[in-house]
């Protein structure tokens, strides 16, 4: 045979199930549920686990570490603890380091983790990735099972399959595309979330919908000031219609890996990476998002894409969520117009950035007019 010539294209298909559960007091030992994700991979043996937990999650909830403890000895059959649950840096700060990478991976080293062990993340957005980006890594993927613990990694950032560190002062610089063992979402979590944290996830609802589901516009634009109040019955079923748009889009949209230029979930997101960093991420994730969604709202309407009526329906959607829509770092409009090379270095390939034609009804472009988008800043820099 004739080896000299032997081109093989062979597409791989990725068996990998992703679990996303809802439930409440996931840690009292009658509720089934962790337990059950646990045991989903049908061995016998308990699972090896670590537990960490979010500083901000530890704080405001001093006895999770033995209720974790207590739920595992109920449920032994499913998981052992083999380290004491720990509380771990939460927030940026998780991220913004190699830190908690480093003590995630000295963990599963020192405690004997292997593939099929489990790291038990119970977090915000940031920690979750960290700690993620670890699981990822070691032994080439330990399972990860998440437990969010904002509106916005409930809503978005724990359910996906992005693992992540900055580096170099960019955002998510470092990390890997690893789709967790489960997702379990316990809206007990988000009684203790500070106001502001709260608020924050509400904006990836906003963009998903924007991009996908003009009724659901609807439904968060009529429940929104019942939202900044923080009633639960009309929060939560918007974080998990979210969380559910989100999935779907990861799972079904047939570019799980984000191998294309079309990026359809991170519309307003090329200025809200560059503002979290442009304000020492003194500006949360979610807060920057609102106003980048804003931005390129704004911007559709200027090209003519978006009429008046909905662009202003937007504005006051997000302000009634309780937005800051203003903000110092659009004083000057040059440094976050750099953001947008930096995004599309790191998606790779053509810039693409979409925009709105309606709401609910994306469309993608592959060039941005500076002028325009100048002009964009200005009216948003005045919204306050
Ligand atoms: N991987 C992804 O697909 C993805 C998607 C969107 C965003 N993200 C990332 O997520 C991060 C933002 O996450 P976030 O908005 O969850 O914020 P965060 O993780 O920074 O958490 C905000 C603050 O809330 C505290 N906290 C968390 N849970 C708490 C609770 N239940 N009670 C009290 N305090 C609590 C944290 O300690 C922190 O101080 C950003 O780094 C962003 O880039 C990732
Ligand atoms: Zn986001």
């Amino acid at each position: 045979m004739d080896v000299s010539h032997i081109n093989l294209d062979q597409p791989l298909s990725i068996g990998v199930m992703h679990r996303l559960r809802f439930t409440s007091d996931a840690f009292n030992p009658a509720n089934r549920t962790l337990r059950d994700v646990f045991a989903a991979g049908g061995e016998r043996e308990p699972r090896r686990t670590i537990a960490l937990i979010d500083s901000g999650v530890g704080k405001a909830t001093p006895d999770l570490a033995e209720r974790i403890s207590a739920y595992a000895d109920a449920h032994a059959d499913a998981m052992r603890l083999v380290h004491p649950p720990e509380v771990v840096p939460g927030g940026e700060a998780a991220k913004n380091s190699l830190n908690l990478f480093h003590h995630v991976l000295d963990l599963t080293h020192e405690h004997h983790l292997c593939r099929r062990s489990v790291v038990l993340a119970i977090g915000g957005g940031a920690m979750l990735d960290a700690v993620g980006f670890a699981a990822a890594t070691a032994h080439r993927g330990v399972r990860l099972v998440r437990m969010p613990t904002t509106t916005l990694a409930q809503d978005d950032a724990g359910v996906g399959v992005k693992n992540g560190v900055n580096y170099f002062g960019k955002k998510n610089f470092l990390g890997a595309f690893a789709a967790p063992w489960a997702v379990v979402n316990d809206d007990r979590f988000l009684q203790t979330l500070a106001d502001r944290d709260y608020r924050a996830g509400f904006s990836e609802c906003v963009k998903v919908a924007l991009v996908k589901d003009p009724a659901f516009f609807d439904r968060i634009e009529a429940a929104a000031l019942e939202i900044a109040e923080r009633r639960p019955e009309a929060a939560n079923p918007v974080i998990a219609h979210s969380a559910i748009l989100h999935l779907n889009h990861i799972a079904r949209g047939g570019d799980p890996f984000e191998l294309s230029e079309a990026r359809p979930l991170d519309f307003g997101h090329w200025s809200a990476h560059r503002l979290e960093a442009l304000t020492n991420f003194e500006l949360r994730h979610g807060e920057a998002v609102a106003i980048g969604i804003m931005l390129d709202a704004t911007y559709s309407h200027l090209v003519g894409w978006l009429d008046r009526a909905s662009l202003n329906r937007i504005e006051r959607c997000l302000r009634a969520l309780g937005f800051e829509l203003s903000h110092p770092a659009l004083r000057d409009p040059e440094p976050l117009l750099n953001g947008l090379e930096e995004f599309r270095e790191h998606l790779g390939g053509r810039l693409t950035i979409a925009l709105l034609r309606g709401i609910g009804m994306m469309q993608d472009v592959h060039e941005i007019d500076r002028t325009l988008m100048e002009r964009s800043i200005e009216h948003v820099r005045g919204l306050d």
